[in-house]
């Protein structure tokens, strides 16, 4: 028997706990068929958490999850808490102290499912976005001066170095690498941004040329990216771009893919010295919580992520290839339980 897995996980709030109950129970069935020894830990950040303790996520349990080797995260995100305080508390919070600088999210159109997009199938929608996980506009530099007067000046900057922007390039370039198309585009705003994105073409060039000559490089403008994503999807292959306008260009992926209830991801720190952290990109969607109603799809995707991570890609390909057995069935009219016992029931 191999290595022991220490799992941590974090249901968090809404809906959350309903999609890692799902993901928990495949994990148990394909670690069993798969002999994958793990331990599984359950931490309860989120709203109602904090709400109870006034614990939003200190530095000790930071420090605590330093222990695992990955995290499986549900949702965070309360209506009775202040937007900001959780997502920035517990969600960027990890993310920067695990240093998970690469935030993984496929676009990918299963079979069976129903795309948006007039006539595009699995072949026109199967492509990865790379978004910088750790920089940019989220590290949260700026501030207020004068504020409540009709002098007030409110800045928040755009904030990249070379190591963030090389470092994410680089793992771009081997995941573009490893795929039969071998294409990279990086997205940008070179033509407004011209100093943040200055510095990501010329250092995606000087990769490129020196270290990567068989991947083929593009760039788009994030503004023509978004066009291209509705009407052509099949362009992409393998895309890289900053923390802002990754986040903003996977909902429509996610929505070209057939909802956000389909579209999974990775906080992945390539290194292995701090926890990765695997997470549907969906919210906690209060409105359908505890009503059996959530797809946990998105959430089973992002264990098949894991398990990848984890070194497992059979146990992987097992929960993908459930996955594929399921996604042609009438979901929309689904409880969460019966997706479950459907996914379940293909994993033999
Ligand atoms: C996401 C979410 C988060 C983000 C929020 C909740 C902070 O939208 O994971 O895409 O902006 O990264
Ligand atoms: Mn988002």
């Amino acid at each position: 028997m191999g290595k022991k897995y220490k799992i941590a996980v974090l249901p968090g709030d809404g809906i959350g706990s309903e999609v890692i109950g799902v993901g928990l129970k495949v994990l148990q069935k394909i670690a069993e068929k798969n002999n994958i020894p793990y331990i599984q830990k359950v931490f309860p950040f989120g709203g109602e958490h904090y709400l109870k303790t006034g614990e939003i996520l200190s530095d000790e349990s930071v420090n605590e999850l330093k222990n695992y080797d990955v995290i499986y995260l549900g949702a965070i995100g309360s209506p009775k808490v202040k937007p900001g305080i959780l997502e920035k508390g517990i969600l960027l919070k990890l993310r920067f102290e695990l240093d998970q600088y690469i935030n993984l999210r496929p676009v990918k159109l299963y079979p069976g499912v129903e795309t948006p997009i007039k006539n595009k199938t699995e072949k026109d929608i199967d492509y990865v976005v790379i978004r910088e996980n750790t920089g940019g506009l989220y590290t949260g530099i700026g501030g207020f001066t004068m504020k409540h007067t009709e002098d007030e000046v409110a800045v928040q900057s755009m904030v990249y170095n070379y190591k963030q922007v090389s470092r994410c390039l680089k793992y771009a370039f081997e995941v573009a690498k490893n795929r039969p198309r071998k294409t990279l585009a990086l997205v940008g705003k070179t033509n407004v941004l011209t100093y943040a994105f200055d510095l990501w073409e010329r250092v995606f060039n000087a990769i490129g040329e020196q270290e990567y000559p068989e991947v083929n490089r593009e760039y788009y403008h994030v503004d023509a990216t978004c066009m291209h994503m509705v009407k052509q999807p099949e362009r992409f292959d393998v895309i890289v771009t900053s923390n802002m306008f990754g986040d903003i260009i996977t909902d429509l992926g996610a929505m070209t893919q057939g909802g956000m209830g389909m579209a999974a991801s990775a906080n992945i720190n390539p290194t292995h010295k701090t926890p990765s952290m695997f997470e549907p990109v969906h919210g906690s969607a209060p409105d359908i919580a505890g009503q059996n109603k959530a797809n946990p799809l998105a959430t089973v995707m992002s264990l098949k992520m894991m398990l990848d991570f984890m070194e497992q890609p059979k146990a992987a390909a097992e929960v993908e290839k459930a996955i594929c057995s399921v996604t042609s069935l009438d979901l929309d009219n689904m409880s969460t339980s019966e997706i479950e016992k459907a996914i379940l029931s293909n994993i033999r």
